[in-house]
């Protein structure tokens, strides 16, 4: 994101993040064998848990992808989550100590009863499901990740917005105490993102309580976040505490924060670069050559239709 600007490039975002990783942990498996072997002792559990622990291969439901997918350790180490810091690894660093019980979500505005739920309340209802999706983030890199969670139509359904309710907008919790990014004013906290209330209805619009069959990790968005697979990743909204139905489009984060480089809609989209970097390419973290960008995240067949005769372009 725009912060990036200031930031200095790690050299694992220049070398390939699998060579990295794999020389890394390489070297040090290497070395622990070698001590191992010595000593006559046995390899440590750990060392293997991360080339083990990939998710079964293979498309179950009709919204999987069937690429393969990150690991767990790719998934809940290299993340976006400002209010823990700005660098990939702050997430899962500084995000340990996040409490995320008890947590409530008020529902507000274009509502038929708001009301604010206890997290255990509002999520009652819905069977979980576990869906692997393509996540893309502006800056370029993109992962394969197996959400849980449930569809949002079925708690727009639920929460019953009015016929006002043009668009769904999600808060993320303030609080600067155990956030400390949110003491910082590099984005006017709390974080905010929104939908359209058709984009929202899309059966491919999720709310994710989980990955990898396990509850959701704080760095990734505990204890529930949105999950928008054709857009680009900052228009999911993480650690949400409030859920709003409003007439007019609201102004979220990145919008206001540079709106020349983050648009309202912000769907993947190739053929509109970003002002500061091309979009027509990504890398798939763990792989070494960069592979074409899809339309739409390669969701094109089922969301194009909500964008018909809009100009992408002016409509980013
Ligand atoms: N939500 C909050 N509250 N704060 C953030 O900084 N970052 C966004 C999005 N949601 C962000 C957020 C961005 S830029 C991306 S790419 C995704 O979260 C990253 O999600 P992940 O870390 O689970 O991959």
């Amino acid at each position: 994101m725009f912060i990036k600007r200031v930031a200095n490039i790690k050299s694992s975002e220049i070398t390939d993040e699998k060579l990295y990783h794999s020389r890394r942990e390489f070297i040090r498996a290497a070395s622990i064998a070698a001590v191992s072997v010595a000593a006559g002792v046995a390899m440590p559990d750990g060392l293997l848990a991360d080339s083990q622990d990939r998710w079964p291969k293979g498309k179950k439901g009709p919204y999987d992808t069937d690429e393969e997918v990150n690991t767990y350790k790719e998934i809940t180490t290299y993340n976006n989550f400002y209010e823990f810091g700005t660098d990939k690894s702050d997430p899962s660093e500084y995000a340990q100590n996040f409490k995320t019980s008890p947590w409530k979500v008020s529902v507000e505005g274009e509502v038929k009863r708001p009301k604010v739920y206890n997290l255990e309340d509002l999520l009652k209802p819905y069977t979980m499901e576990d869906r692997i999706y393509r996540h893309r983030c502006v800056e370029g890199w993109s992962m394969v990740i197996p959400w849980h969670g449930f569809p949002m139509s079925a708690l727009i359904y639920r929460l019953e917005p009015t016929s006002k309710a043009k668009y769904v907008e999600f808060t993320t919790l303030l609080d600067p105490s155990q956030m400390p990014g949110q003491s910082r004013s590099y984005l006017d906290w709390p974080y905010r993102e929104a939908l359209r209330m058709d984009e929202a209805m899309n059966p491919l619009a999720f709310v994710a309580t989980g990955l990898y069959g396990k509850s959701l990790p704080n760095q990734n968005g505990a204890p529930l976040r949105s999950v928008i697979p054709w857009k680009y990743g900052f228009k999911c909204c993480k650690s949400i505490v409030r859920i709003r139905f409003v007439e007019t489009q609201p102004l979220t984060t990145w919008n206001e924060s540079a709106p020349n480089e983050y648009g309202f809609y912000s769907n993947v989209n190739p053929e509109v670069d970003h002002p500061r970097w091309s979009q027509k390419t990504e890398r798939r973290i763990g792989e070494f050559f960069k592979r074409k960008t899809l339309m739409f995240n390669g969701y094109a067949d089922q969301v194009a239709g909500l964008y018909s005769g809009m100009d992408l372009k002016k409509y980013f």
